[in-house]
């Protein structure tokens, strides 16, 4: 119906409560997989718009997480040599993995311009947020 949010808008307010209330978190998306195909497709997301909109599995942080199913936190993206830059700001990385049925379905990626800024707070926080997110999905 006409007052119900559609998933995408619930996703896009997400990334804007993330990104507004947490001063480490500087763009905020996801990323899910694309259909049948071995890659990512970006999501709703706040920040910077980025030229990766497609990232096979394998490339950057965001495409080895889509392989690894864990975590990934890079306190700095400089010391990475598989790593997808979306803008020169950009000091450290997280990304957490979204399950659905116990498949990794996409992710949510964060930027921060602070070094080193993640902690393992911030790992479980947005393992919370990532499945709250599975059951808006399922
Ligand atoms: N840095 C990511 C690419 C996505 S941008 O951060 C929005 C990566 O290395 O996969």
């Amino acid at each position: 119906s006409n007052n119900e949010r559609t998933v995408e808008e619930r996703l896009l307010h997400i990334c804007e409560i993330l990104e507004s209330n947490i001063d480490y978190y500087n763009w905020v998306g996801f990323y899910f997989k694309n259909g049948d195909k071995d890659e990512l497709k970006l999501g709703p997301y706040v920040g910077e718009p980025t030229d990766h909109t497609i990232i096979p599995f394998g490339k950057g942080i965001c495409g080895q997480v889509a392989v690894s199913n864990e975590n990934f936190v890079v306190p700095d993206v400089a010391a990475q040599d598989n790593y997808i830059a979306c803008s020169i700001t950009v000091k450290a990385e997280i990304v957490i993995p979204i399950f659905v049925n116990g498949e990794n379905i996409g992710q949510i990626d964060i930027d921060s311009n602070t070094s080193d800024p993640f902690t393992e707070d911030d790992e479980r926080f947005l393992e919370f947020v990532c499945k709250e997110v599975a059951h808006l999905l399922s």
